[in-house]
């Protein structure tokens, strides 16, 4: 058991999540977001924090020996608002790991955008090239150079997790791809801290869909076993909608709709 696991961007869409289902796997947990927290529980702590902010980073951290570090700008966005929350924040984030008392182990939620216009006939592993298809994914790729090198050259471990549709259900066909969910979401998460030594390991976020792109066996070590499988849901995106033609890019590259949008000023 953790003594005490941090949850970055807790008022977010996983944060919530992880702050509502991981209550059993530290002794306190410190939820942390920019505003929106509403009251601590009984073994919470609230934080405010900017992600920017190097020193309110420094507090945040300090003393926590676990991080799901799910804050941060999680579509497209301008570069400005980029930098400032996954490229800065990243930095933030592992100089105050480097210098908390205690060394933590973290969990980078990174994203399929960060190999995104690989084609859908492709698979994929850990070692696959990356390929970013916007600003957000180049920033994800940053995430985890991060956390290769805070890894190799101060031995603080994390697990980058690839996540492809993090939600309560696949609601398009792409998704019947990417999809995890939360409870798989949530297994990942309890493995990744139990795992007696995790190293720095690329974790593609996926349910065991059948129609999967992405190979997870060089993770095997790590004991997880998802048992939600997106197909279960094809029947009812096929009466919701036609499938996309085959040249459409949410129907030809991973990031789907991601590699057809600009950059944005
Ligand atoms: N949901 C998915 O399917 C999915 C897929 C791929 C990757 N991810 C990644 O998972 C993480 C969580 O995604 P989500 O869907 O919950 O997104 P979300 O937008 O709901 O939550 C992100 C949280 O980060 C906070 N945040 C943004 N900028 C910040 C800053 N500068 N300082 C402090 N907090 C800041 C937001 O306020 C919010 O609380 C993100 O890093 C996202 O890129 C999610």
């Amino acid at each position: 058991m953790l003594n005490k696991l941090l949850i970055t961007g807790a008022n977010g869409g996983l944060g919530s999540v992880c702050r509502e289902r991981l209550t059993h796997l530290a002794k306190t947990v410190r939820v942390s977001a920019r505003k929106d927290l509403g009251n601590a529980a009984a073994h919470e702590e609230i934080v405010y924090c900017d992600l920017a902010d190097k020193d309110a980073v420094e507090a945040m951290v300090h003393g926590c020996d676990g991080i799901v570090h799910m804050g941060g700008q999680a579509t497209e966005a301008n570069w400005d608002t980029i930098r400032a929350a996954n490229i800065d924040g990243m930095f933030n984030l592992y100089e105050a790991a480097r210098k908390s008392p205690v060394t933590p182990r973290i969990i980078f939620a990174s994203s399929n955008h960060a190999i995104g216009f690989h084609e859908q006939t492709e698979r994929l592993d850990a070692k696959s090239p990356t390929r970013p298809d916007g600003l957000y994914g180049v920033s994800k790729v940053f995430g985890e150079a991060m956390a290769s090198m805070y890894y190799d050259k101060f031995g603080i471990e994390t697990a980058s997790i690839r996540i492809g549709s993090c939600f309560p259900e696949p609601i398009n066909h792409r998704m019947l791809s990417t999809w995890m969910s939360y409870d798989d979401f949530v297994l990942l998460i309890e493995r990744i801290f139990m795992v007696p030594r995790l190293g720095c390991p690329i974790i593609y976020g996926a349910s065991a869909n059948s129609a999967s792109w992405w190979d997870n066996r060089e993770v095997g070590y790590i004991g997880w076993t998802p048992k939600d499988n997106a197909e279960a849901f094809r029947a009812k995106i096929d009466a919701a909608m036609s499938p996309p033609s085959a040249d459409d890019v949410t129907a030809r590259l991973q990031g789907g709709a991601f590699c057809a949008d600009g950059i944005h000023e």
